[in-house]
């Protein structure tokens, strides 16, 4: 074939001879051609740094070298030990700092420092810091990564030091710190990601989606793109989907198609995929496929969401609000009129992405758990929700769906919506073959849900002594052009509103709107920290008007033992603020001293420092939180933790294995307890890894 090359190159001291599209990657080389999956993709531009690899020994983003030019080259990649066993080295030493978490950047962290280590072999911390500079991480805030680094670069780094494997323990684990469960495969490269792993003989699927926000459109016969593309096999649309065309997170909010079937409500939505081999799928664009759009005015923003005769997105929603969300809380009105100080402002908050390292992927494979089933390997955190919304998309019962939950690269509530899942499984059902999709970084950032846009105006009101008498809010939150977790922000706000603190009259209402813009939907803290950003201004403008300092307006009025909160609920433990504010007291006031001694004499640069308190309830708002599990005991002694919760780095793997031994009285017999996580063929729903 013209567009292939022949390559000779040396891969972690291996001599490889390999055969490889003209137009690839070193990256794609790598994981295509020789299967060395260990190297991950998170952006293809160069950007996060997943990708890092050796090439002659500098750190390279391989989604940016050109095959053509590694001929002849030396390719250092995660699965190898490195110069003198420098990466084995950092293994060991990610592994005593829990450095890797959900470990799709670890690869790429461990080659950036073999590359340092390599050519200083005890770097200072600031020399870890520019070395690492290169590859992201949205999990650790990066200071275990350091940290493992520095320890590896000194002579006292390491394997005496590292910690005991959960089967290695002698005492009780809980509240120990032991090894990860799922560490060794997360800093050996041998963790699988959605992308890392398919059926040899899955064909690829590409989704064509709207370049408009609000439109309709036909898709005209595709015959002829079928006919003039052989290794396309097919088109998939609206028409394909066996069951309901409608997904969703609450039974009365399934409102958001698979694929669009005559009309588009947000930029970036489904209408149609290409399925076939990836080749053919690579000469064919999006522009090929015969779709005649008309446009239409778009509304964006709530405003004109909510402006009189805004169009509504959805017929039974004709005033564009999804729900609605309060508290009431005694006489809010009472509580502002009759303080000392009140502070009123108004707050606004745009899309947050969650960039995730890891794009939404994975595939399905139709009969393999028995005929008419439909079997998914997937990143998600919820792998019973998926499985239901896909039995109710393809029409089948529920248990005729299997989930399996591959590693997840972050989530950070993303994860929480079925992506890919559904449209893997109408392919895979119409073409009866396994089908498997990647998204890139622009599709996943396009097409699934962020954060929250929010419109806050809230007041604040305080006696004297800076004692809260009331708070009140009007909170619209942008959900987009289709539910989601819409419903749960707006009711999770209002409960959370008036912050960690003692108020005796509340008045926090919500609204979550549809716009034609990317639906919102979870992101830690379901519009928690939105509200917090107006409440913590808040206190601190009534501490400025009543002359008090900030540390103090909050320690007086954080919620602590005995106290009530304002939906009532009587705190018989103390959840730690008061206390926290009081271990915190010394520091801010050495701090508030030098900035104050700094401001004085500075008349240019001017020093800052702040302080912020925020309160968050754990598990679903105003439901109940099921969660089950299985512990079986072999005949060879050996104990099982079926565990459905899924790890996306939070370590919960590790944290079940712990509370287990120790609940069954096992640490130190010779005992193996393995956690499973999240099939939903072989555990029990365990919940959502959520909130
Ligand atoms: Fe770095 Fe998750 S551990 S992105």
């Amino acid at each position: 074939m013209t567009d292939r090359i022949n390559l000779s190159l040396t891969v972690n001291g291996k001599r490889e001879n390999v055969c490889a599209a003209g137009i690839s990657t070193l990256a794609d080389m790598l994981r295509d051609t020789l299967g060395m999956t260990g190297t991950k993709i998170g952006c293809d531009a160069g950007d996060c740094g997943a990708c890092t690899v050796l090439l002659d020994g500098e750190q390279v983003c391989a989604c940016l070298v050109p095959v053509a030019q590694i001929e002849g080259r030396h390719v250092q990649t995660v699965e190898g030990s490195g110069p003198h066993g420098i990466t084995d080295r950092l293994r060991t030493a990610f592994l005593d700092h829990g450095a890797a978490q959900c470990g799709i950047c670890t690869p790429g962290m461990l080659m950036a420092a073999t590359s340092l280590l390599a050519r200083t072999p005890s770097p200072s911390r600031t020399a870890v810091e520019d070395a690492l500079g290169g590859v992201l991480c949205r999990c650790t805030g990066y200071l275990k990564i350091i940290d493992a680094v520095v320890d590896a670069g000194t002579a006292v780094s390491a394997p005496q030091r590292r910690a005991p494997a959960a089967h290695e323990a002698a005492a009780h684990l809980v509240g120990r710190r032991i090894e990860r469960v799922d560490g060794l495969a997360k800093v050996m490269g041998a963790e699988v990601f959605g992308a890392d792993v398919a059926p040899a003989d899955a064909l690829w699927m590409r989704v064509i989606r709207s370049l408009h926000a609000r439109a309709t459109f036909v898709i005209a016969d595709c015959a002829h793109l079928i006919a003039a593309h052989p290794g396309l096999s097919g088109v998939v649309t609206a028409v394909d989907v066996p069951g309901c065309n409608s997904f969703g997170i609450f039974p009365d909010t399934k409102d958001q198609p698979v694929f669009a079937a005559d009309s588009v409500r947000f930029r970036g939505e489904a209408i149609a995929a290409l399925v076939g081999s990836r080749h053919a799928l690579a000469g064919i664009s999006d522009a090929d496929v015969p779709v005649r759009w008309t446009p239409l005015q778009a509304l964006t923003g709530i405003t004109a969401a909510r402006a009189e005769n805004a169009v509504p997105l959805h017929a039974a929603r004709p005033d564009n609000v999804l729900t609605r969300g309060k508290l009431l809380r005694g006489n809010a009105d009472a509580g502002h009129a009759n303080a000392a100080a009140t502070a009123t402002g108004t707050f606004s908050t745009g899309f947050v992405e969650h960039a995730y390292i890891e794009p939404e992927a994975g595939f399905a494979v139709p009969d393999a758990d028995g005929p008419g089933t439909m079997t998914i390997h997937a990143s998600t955190q919820a792998p019973y929700m998926d499985r239901d919304e896909v039995a109710r998309v393809l029409g089948v019962a529920p248990d005729k769906v299997r989930i399996v939950p591959t590693a997840c690269g972050g989530g950070f509530g993303g994860k929480l919506d079925v992506a890919v899942q559904p449209l893997l499984a109408v392919a895979a059902r119409k073409f009866g073959r396994a089908v498997r999709i990647v998204y890139n970084r622009t599709e996943s950032m396009t097409s699934t849900t962020k954060r929250h846009p929010s419109h806050i105006e809230a007041t604040a009101s305080a006696d004297a002594q800076g004692r809260l008498t009331a708070y009140s809010m009007q909170g619209d939150f942008n959900t987009g052009a289709y539910a989601s977790w819409g419903p749960t922000v707006a009711n999770r706000v209002p409960i959370h509103a008036a912050g960690p603190y003692k108020v005796p009259n509340v008045r926090n209402l919500t609204a979550a709107i549809h716009t034609h813009e990317t639906p919102a939907g979870a992101f830690r803290g379901f519009g928690v920290p939105q509200s917090a950003i107006a409440n913590e201004t808040l206190m601190d403008d009534l501490a400025e008007k009543l002359g008090l300092d900030r540390w103090h307006i909050r320690r007086i009025n954080a919620l602590g033992r005995g106290d009530t909160t304002p939906t009532g609920q009587i705190l018989h433990y103390s959840a730690g603020l008061p206390e926290c504010l009081d271990a915190l007291k010394p520091a801010w006031d050495k701090v508030n001293c030098a900035v104050t001694a700094h401001n004085a004499v500075n008349e240019r640069r001017k020093r800052g420092v702040g302080i912020a308190c925020m309160w968050y309830g754990c598990g679903n708002t105003s439901l109940s939180n099921p969660s089950a599990m299985r512990l079986t005991l072999d005949r060879c002694g050996t104990a099982t933790l079926w565990s459905g919760a899924v790890d996306i780095g939070q370590g919960v793997s590790t944290v079940l294995v712990q509370i287990a031994t120790d609940a069954l009285n096992i640490a130190g017999l010779p005992v193996v307890l393995a956690a499973t996580v999240g099939d939903t063929q072989t555990t029990l729903d365990a919940g959502k890894t959520s909130a």
